[in-house]
């Protein structure tokens, strides 16, 4: 069964938005909330907060947010419950944020990266599992507890 995943993002992304749509509809499940079309005026948190919705409440497994810098999404994305958003600008950081850390939402700066590499990001996030090993467990946890 494919992932289903919400991407969502401001007018500083809606151009990276668009095009990762197009690359990645046949290999994932994409619920685009928006925005739906160009729009300078509109702001980061009305279309991150919906999107980090649905990573928590389990509507879809995993979420890409991007902004101009990704630094809005991402802080906005984690005042969600059950959200652990990382702005990621490297593979690594992608894979490794999801392996130890259960990442489940990827914050993007569109005016930050290029398209290929925000491509191999995004592939590097949605391949990654996280490791179910006892010291990540732990720390999570640790997070857990905050949010109670
Ligand atoms: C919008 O111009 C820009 O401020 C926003 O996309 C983002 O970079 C905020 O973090």
């Amino acid at each position: 069964m494919k992932l289903r995943i919400a991407i969502a993002a401001d007018h500083g992304g809606f151009d990276l938005k668009q095009e990762l749509i197009q690359r990645l509809s046949e290999v994932v499940d994409i619920v685009d909330m928006g925005a739906e079309s160009f729009d300078s005026s509109d702001d980061y948190p009305d279309l991150a907060i919906p999107a980090a919705r649905a990573v928590a409440s389990g509507e879809v497994q995993r979420a890409v947010v991007i902004c101009g810098s990704g630094v809005g999404a991402s802080v906005v994305c984690n005042k969600v419950k059950g959200v652990r958003a990382g702005l990621c600008h490297d593979t690594y950081s992608a894979h490794q944020g999801v392996e130890h850390d259960d990442m489940n939402t990827l914050c993007l700066g569109a005016r930050v990266i290029g398209v290929e590499l925000a491509t191999e990001i995004v592939a590097a996030f949605l391949m990654a599992q996280f490791s179910g090993e006892e010291r990540h467990l732990r720390r999570l946890e640790k997070l857990n507890q905050l949010e109670e």
